[in-house]
């Protein structure tokens, strides 16, 4: 069933101007949102409908795609801004009265996870909680096992599973779809994925930007809790899972949950081992100098910025066949990456001159700044050569911005289609509860191991790839970082 509204949590926040509003409104512009769907914007601060709006319209209006004033007029009328605070009652009165007519509304909490329970708690008291509408959370979904059990278990007091839709924006994003397309609309790469032909998949997922004033959030949480737990275990899961039998939500997500659960524990031998934490010092990144991140914080800390490890998937189809996982702030570049590398071809024919061009197939996936899928092929280097065949490696490459081109030109914000999935009630892009605590569980051991065996964050100059560690780790499993 289509929702008939949305009620957005923290409308005035950080998400909602750079991602939620502008997403309602290009839904709108594509004729997405339902007749009569309805926008109530909610927030602490006393503000009024009109001055509400103005900021929204500049929001847009700042936006490269620019703003249509015949779309604003539809989009603005949805639009109503409840100044009240949702964990009282008298707040959650004031969102029931703004709701209007609608029955079938999704409550979107784009606030601080401290606040999760204590609305959920007041939607519920307010009977707002019906049976027809939707929760729809961000992460963090708790810092580890104990605490996301905890939300969780608040959640399904008030509502039902179904109800609830956690988002990984990860998911949102087109060529993460596009990697299920991929594997499961093409008979070419199917039978070339497992253990018998692949060598090893890399994720490497980098930014340029620091952590800044969000220090207060991460300094909790680090690398590990903010972007391996959630995003990159979920390309993890779309990488390694077995067909699903059909898209529908739990169809999917049961694969999904199968994979985390075939994840091999770390243990405090790995922590040394098979991981590398990091922490930016001062550098340059993009021709600019930076600060550090103890500069930043104010304070010496032990939060990672970085962190690089290798994953091990125990089951009939991964078995031995690493994945290289990476993630850090103040990289060198902003780039994600997934990188399936084949095994080498078992005998050369081309002799001693060649045998150095040889380079394994690899399959790779960008997902951002540029979004394409290459694979690399061998073939001959054009022209004579005298002593053997010359060999050369070229990428077979599909750009999808190309492809997009033809559609308007306009890259989606990957909340573009997760809000038009909840208004439609498809949960199968969003994390069930068994996945985000099996996720906790295997991260809580990378930290226990981490404690155990003392890890410390590496540093490393900003504008750099990561500590040196970071190469030697993966260079012990006789592999490099595919860059
Ligand atoms: C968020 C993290 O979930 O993802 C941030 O909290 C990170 O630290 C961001 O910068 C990265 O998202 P994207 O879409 O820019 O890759």
């Amino acid at each position: 069933v289509e929702a008939d509204a949305i009620v957005l949590f923290g409308a005035t926040g950080d998400l909602a101007r750079r991602m939620l509003l502008p997403s309602l409104y290009f839904l709108d512009a594509d004729g997405f949102l339902p007749d009569g769907f309805r926008i109530v914007a909610t927030a602490r601060g006393e503000l009024t409908r009109e001055a509400f709006l103005e900021v929204v319209h500049k929001i847009l209006s700042d936006r490269p795609e620019g703003l249509d004033e015949a779309i604003w007029a539809r989009f603005s009328a949805r639009i109503a801004y409840v100044g009240a605070d949702a964990t009282t009652p008298e707040g959650a009165q004031a969102l029931k009265a703004g709701l209007g007519e609608a029955t079938r509304p999704f409550f979107f909490l784009a606030v601080s996870p401290s606040l999760f329970e204590k609305i959920c708690v007041s939607l519920a008291a307010a009977g707002l909680a019906t049976p027809e509408s939707r929760i729809v959370l961000e992460k963090p979904i708790g810092r580890d096992l104990a605490t996301s059990r905890h939300i969780n278990g608040v959640l399904s007091e008030v509502f039902d599973e179904s109800q609830v839709f956690r988002i990984d924006h990860y998911l949102g994003k087109e060529t993460v779809q596009n990697l299920i397309a991929l594997r499961f609309a093409n008979t070419l790469f199917e039978p070339l994925w497992n253990s018998l032909s692949i060598d090893h998949v890399q994720i490497t997922v980098a930014e340029t930007e620091g952590v800044g004033a969000r220090w207060p959030y991460y300094d909790e949480y680090g690398a590990l809790r903010d972007m391996l737990q959630n995003h990159m275990l979920q390309l993890l899961c779309l990488v390694a899972m077995e067909p699903p039998a059909d898209m529908e939500p739990d169809s999917v997500r049961n694969e999904k949950v199968k994979v985390l659960r075939s994840l091999r524990r770390f243990t405090r031998v790995d922590a040394a081992e098979k991981s590398i934490r990091g922490q930016y010092t001062p550098g340059v990144v993009g021709g600019k100098s930076v600060e550090g991140y103890e500069a930043e914080r104010g304070q010496k800390s032990g939060t990672e910025t970085f962190v690089a490890l290798r994953a091990d998937i125990d089951n009939w189809r991964w078995a031995g066949v690493p994945f290289f996982l990476r993630t850090g702030k103040r990289l060198p570049e902003k780039r994600t990456s997934i990188s399936i590398q084949f095994k080498p071809v078992p005998h050369s024919i081309f002799g001693q001159a060649s045998i150095h061009d040889l380079s394994p197939n690899r399959l790779v996936i960008d997902l951002q700044p540029d979004e394409d899928i290459k694979l690399t092929l061998m073939n001959k280097a054009p022209g004579l050569s005298s002593g053997g065949m010359r060999l050369q490696s070229l990428p077979l490459s599909l750009s999808l911005l190309g492809a997009y081109e033809g559609k308007g030109g306009r890259r989606r914000i990957a909340y573009e289609r997760l809000l038009l999935d909840v208004i439609n009630g498809d949960a199968t892009l969003f994390v069930r509860r068994d996945e985000v605590e099996e996720a906790w569980r295997w991260v809580d051991g990378v930290a226990d191991a981490w404690a155990e065996a003392n890890i410390q964050p590496k540093p490393y100059a900003a504008g750099s790839w990561g500590p040196a560690g970071a190469f030697a780790l993966i260079e012990r499993f006789g592999k490099a970082w595919s860059d």
